[in-house]
């Protein structure tokens, strides 16, 4: 069995590198299949999920190459199914722009329903909407999504909740239908301007990414061309959490400041020294941590993907703060691996009240998902003792090298593998 030992209580000093953002990378690779030459791109994190939609390429007969570290070249000209393994689509969120992506190159696809993370119920009702907006017809079936149109068209789609997914898919359907596609209400993460970006590089027309209204002129055809992937909010934003957990000074390479402000004015106000540079930020702290209150939005809010690791590090502040969770309706289900660790939590309703403690102290815990491994990561740095990390292969989902990355800046962090009876 696989875990992650950490020896709790060193301080983090040096500089770590924040890789490229999972959430675009396993955007921009599915919209590979809509390019008609050969995609290079770069700065692509080597982690289970971005492998596995890679692995679901070339399934569907995509010719992929790794021509240097985190770079990899798709030629999607030789694919010729738009049915993605029902196996690998269902163990993962992001198979599902397979459906968008598949439906553009072909005007029809066949994709199991999506897996990934498990934090209440994550419809697609959205997506769907969209897709027969644009022309097609959506069945779901025997845990399969099946979309096809005779013609796909452009239309107007107003989405009636801020959806990351629903965008993006929306995206990869209409950036090759016929005419004008406005969709409103649009989400405006960093990795929906980054697959607008690619999209663009490759010959697209759209506009407006990054604001709640997108315009997207389809185009006839899409030729390859080079990218390299923004780096990721989430996974610099863990590593800024851990250092003013931890304590030190550390700093974040790689990094866009302007992804962070919500989290980089909520470390101030909770006490944390940050300091901004033009791709860098500075972490520093050495007082006690002030409580505060989060809530967690749509970008630029506070990301819900780096609410348990701000739950975990509040755990030690000097006082209660409150975190209230807007997007998932069950982002919660970590706090009990947390209280293991000996935080305080109560969780009422959508908010968690977090009584900060003085210490933590390690004990056995588990990764219930990727971003609630990363808080037990957290915890576990500034526990006294050793905490062992159960299932860190959630962790790996999202994470490259995890281990390796936070033991140069000081961590006493390794993989062991503990074997039964
Ligand atoms: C993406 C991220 C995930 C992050 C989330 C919110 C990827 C691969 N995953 O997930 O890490 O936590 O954004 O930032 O990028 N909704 C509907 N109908 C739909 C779609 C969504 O009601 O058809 C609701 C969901 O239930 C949820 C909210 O919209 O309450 C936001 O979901 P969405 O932005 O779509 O999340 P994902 O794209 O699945």
């Amino acid at each position: 069995m696989e875990n992650l030992r950490v020896y709790g209580g060193s301080r983090l000093y040096g500089e770590i590198t924040t890789g490229g953002a999972k959430n675009a990378a396993v955007a921009i690779i599915p919209a590979a299949l809509l390019v008609d030459g050969v995609c290079t791109i770069e700065n692509v994190p080597d982690i289970r999920d971005v492998n596995l939609i890679l692995k679901m390429l070339s399934y569907l007969g995509a010719k992929i190459t790794y021509p240097a570290e985190n770079t990899v070249t798709i030629d999607s000209s030789t694919v010729s199914t738009y049915r993605a393994p029902y196996d690998l689509a269902s163990r993962m969120r992001a198979s599902y722009y397979l459906l968008g992506a598949l439906l553009g190159r072909f005007g029809k696809a066949e994709v199991a329903l999506p897996g990934g993370c498990n934090f209440g119920e994550r419809p697609i009702d959205l997506h769907e909407k969209g897709f027969r907006a644009l022309g097609a017809e959506v069945e779901t079936k025997r845990g399969q999504v099946t979309a096809s149109a005779d013609c796909l068209h452009g239309a107007s789609v107003y989405l009636d909740t801020v959806s990351v997914g629903a965008t993006i898919n929306i995206m990869l359907a209409a950036v090759r239908a016929n005419g004008r596609t406005v969709i409103e209400n649009a989400a405006k993460e960093p990795h929906i301007v980054d697959l607008a970006n690619f999209l663009n590089a490759m010959g697209a027309h759209i506009r407006g990414a990054g604001t709640d209204v997108i315009r997207i002129v389809g185009v006839e055809r899409l030729s390859g061309g080079t990218y390299a992937i923004i780096p990721d909010q989430i996974e610099a934003g863990t590593f800024m959490i851990a250092a003013a957990a931890a304590g030190g000074d550390v700093l974040v390479k790689n990094v866009i400041p302007r992804h962070m402000e919500s989290l980089t004015s909520k470390l101030e106000e909770m006490g944390v020294n940050v300091e901004e540079y033009d791709d860098s930020i500075r972490i520093k702290r050495d007082s006690p941590l002030r409580p505060i209150r989060v809530k967690t939005m749509p970008y630029p809010g506070f990301p819900t993907d780096l609410q348990p690791q701000i739950v975990a590090l509040l755990s030690i502040a000097n006082g209660t703060s409150m975190v209230t969770e807007d997007v998932w309706e069950n982002r919660f289900q970590y706090v009990g691996e947390l209280k293991r660790l000996g935080a305080d939590i109560t969780i009422q309703g959508q908010t968690a009240l977090i009584r900060g403690v003085p210490s933590l102290y390690g004990a056995p815990v588990k990764a219930t998902d990727l971003r609630a491994g990363a808080a037990m990561i957290i915890a576990a740095l500034v526990a006294d003792g050793v905490t062992t990390i159960g299932e860190p292969i959630h962790i790996d989902r999202g994470y490259e090298r995890i281990e390796t990355r936070l033991s140069k800046i000081g961590a006493r962090i390794e993989r062991v593998y503990i074997t039964n009876g």
